[in-house]
């Protein structure tokens, strides 16, 4: 048995806040949350006094490039970052390099991922090469494992096959995550449409090419009811959309990135292009939107967008590197630093969106630490400040927030009572 001793245990999945002990058994399992004395009957002692104990955190949006593009990125290191940012779950994206969208991909994938030390699991296209033309085998691909359909990285412009595939999500009871960005009202992507992009001399990405398409897949969804996730929201009047659409009955969740809730389009005449990313990055004003949308539930998860791309692909001028950044490995730092510091932000509101919306959402025996779940779980200092380095856990580096100082440190990530990460 290992014990996790002395810990701010912050469950909000059972409301819980308090200082006390974990007890994990032999088959991995959660035995006990309480105070326990009988610490010499535990092989393993782990002290997380001045620390705080949750459950593991559950990404539901990485990019970890495998097949096709591992020089980024491949499953193994994507999971070794995950696990030193905290995260026990995550959901890879299915733009790779063949996409995932047949299932011969998946399977392929589905059995590489079950020898990770934390778990991976895999959305498939929802539809044909992301070309938005043909939707995919949903259903073989749902039967062969798939947890959610998306065309992350390339909106879905055909309406008529969006009413199609939110119909089958519906009745396969399925997550189906979009990218909303209307081409059509796109000049450039990765920076936002404003000053900054006109400094640069780019046409820029406006907010409205999220939110009008955000808004209609929203509507589209009103008769269908399919568990629509609109991914990496940037704008406030996206969070507006959502926050009406969710009043009215209208079933749709929302998903925002550590690096839209901390930084503004600014950071790219510093940073250039480690911070060109779909959506972009906006302004003070929608950042703050944001974290309101985060604070009344309009928004239900914190997700990374984790997006590796090499050091040579983004040395390119902003106008030529492609749009992403990695984000696993900063994401816990970023959202303590910029949200719950603030005072805007309790960390058992953070930890909620880390945990057990997107748990719920996509169905998952996570984000929780009740008595018999698995023993999925993070231990950190919110308090113990660090550097972000140049070189991560992650194959790759491609992160604006190098050098900068953040508050909030992973210390351990256990993982099916596996300790699968330590901070030495
Ligand atoms: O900036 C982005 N990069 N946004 C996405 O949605 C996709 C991602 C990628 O795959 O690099
Ligand atoms: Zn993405």
């Amino acid at each position: 048995m290992k014990l996790i001793k002395g810990g701010r245990v912050i469950d909000p999945a059972n409301n819980i806040d308090r200082i006390t002990d974990i007890l994990i058994d032999d088959s991995g399992r959660i035995q006990r949350v309480g105070d326990y004395d009988a610490e010499d009957s535990c092989e393993d002692v782990i002290d997380a006094e001045g620390k705080v104990v949750a459950p593991g955190f559950v990404d539901v949006h990485v990019h970890f490039r495998d097949p096709g593009l591992t020089y980024k990125e491949d499953i193994e290191t994507g999971a070794r970052a995950a696990a030193a940012g905290g995260y026990t779950t995550v959901i890879c994206m299915a733009n790779t390099k063949p996409p995932v969208d047949s299932v011969e991909i998946l399977t392929e994938l589905t059995e590489r991922e079950k020898q990770l030390p934390i778990h991976v699991l895999q959305t498939a296209n929802v539809t044909l090469s992301m070309q938005g033309r043909e939707l995919t085998d949903m259903d073989a691909l749902h039967s062969a494992g798939a947890v959610g359909f998306t065309d992350d990285g390339v909106p879905i412009a055909d309406e008529k096959l969006m009413v199609k595939a939110l119909a089958k999500c519906k009745e396969l009871d399925v997550p189906i995550s979009l990218h909303e960005e209307d081409p059509s009202l796109m000049f450039s992507a990765g920076v936002n449409k404003g000053p900054v992009s006109e400094k640069l001399g780019l046409g820029g990405a406006p907010d409205e090419a999220e939110y009008v398409l955000a808004a209609r897949d929203i509507l589209l969804n009103r008769k269908t009811g399919a568990k629509l996730d609109i991914q990496h929201i940037s704008s406030g009047v996206t969070v507006d959309v959502i926050r009406a659409a969710k009043k009215s009955g209208i079933k749709v969740y929302g998903e925002v990135t550590p690096q839209h809730l901390s930084a503004t389009e600014d950071l790219v005449l510093t940073k250039g292009a480690l911070a060109k990313v779909n959506p972009p990055l906006r302004t003070e004003e929608d950042r703050q939107a944001l974290i309101r949308g985060l604070a009344d539930g309009t928004i239900d998860m914190i997700a990374t967008d984790h997006a590796p791309h090499s050091s040579e692909e983004k040395s390119k001028p902003v106008s030529e590197a492609p749009s992403g950044m990695i984000g696993l490995e900063t994401a816990l730092g970023l959202v303590i630093t910029h949200t719950v510091r603030t005072g805007q932000l309790s960390l058992a509101q953070i930890i909620k969106a880390l945990t057990i919306n997107p748990a719920k959402l996509y169905k998952l025996n996570a984000g929780t630490l009740s008595e018999g779940a698995p023993a999925d779980m993070v231990i950190f200092d919110p308090e113990e400040q660090w550097t972000v380095p140049d070189h991560f856990v992650s194959k790759a580096c491609n992160s604006p927030f190098i050098d900068m100082k953040l508050y909030g440190k992973v210390k351990a990530t256990i993982c099916g009572g596996n300790v699968v990460f330590r901070d030495n």
